[in-house]
């Protein structure tokens, strides 16, 4: 759907206020912000402006470049960088920060049931192994607790993207497994059966 000839995501109109408010909070303490999988771009687009302490990151695959790029040039802020190139389990990412800067901090939405399982498994690890001591990652979504689902509409949506080639949904305790040197300090329940995981190095 575009607006405008925009990329346009009516979820992220929906979820950018409750996911700024945890945002606030749990960035509160960090300069660089590497975002995965920015999407149409309208999450950065919000983000950065209210937390003009730190500076925001976008990135993903070539092909969500200029509807990034759109979204930027029509708000654009001083502290939000125009998208990178990174597909995971092809591209990394810590030489995108400049001037001997290191991203302290990582955020996430909506991809974890869309990448394949491997690439799930080494976004984990990389942040594992690169996120600096007190490095915060916010990762939103549908997750699976416990083994099950939190609804009957995420099950079903999970058996769609199977059938459509993507992972489909991940389990926390799979996440937690693949990164043993991030504690996963709060489980925040947000609207339409989503979370946020607030891991922290
Ligand atoms: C459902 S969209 C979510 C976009 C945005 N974060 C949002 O919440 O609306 C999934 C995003 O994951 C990205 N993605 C999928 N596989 C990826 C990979 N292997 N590496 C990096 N990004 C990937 C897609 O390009 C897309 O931007």
């Amino acid at each position: 759907m575009t607006t405008n000839e925009k990329p346009f995501s009516q979820p992220c109109e929906n979820n950018k206020g409750f996911i700024l408010a945890e945002l606030k909070k749990a960035f509160a303490a960090c300069n660089h912000v590497l975002e995965v999988g920015s999407g149409t771009g309208q999450h950065a687009v919000h983000f950065a402006p209210n937390l003009p302490y730190l500076h925001w990151h976008t990135s993903d695959v070539e092909d969500y470049h200029c509807g990034i790029n759109q979204w930027i040039d029509e708000f654009p802020s001083e502290n939000l960088s125009r998208p990178f190139t990174l597909k995971l389990a092809r591209d990394e990412w810590a030489s995108h920060c400049k001037n001997g800067n290191q991203f302290d901090a990582i955020y996430t939405a909506n991809t974890a049931h869309i990448m394949l399982a491997h690439e799930v498994e080494l976004l984990m690890r990389s942040i594992d192994q690169t996120l600096p001591k007190k490095g915060v990652f916010c990762q939103y979504g549908p997750f699976m607790v416990d083994g099950k689902f939190t609804s009957a509409s995420n099950a079903e949506f999970h058996e769609k993207l199977i059938n459509s080639g993507r992972g489909g949904y991940r389990d926390i305790d799979e996440l937690r497994a693949w990164a043993p040197n991030l504690s996963l300090n709060r489980v925040v329940e947000m609207p339409a059966n989503n979370l946020m995981l607030i891991w922290e190095r």
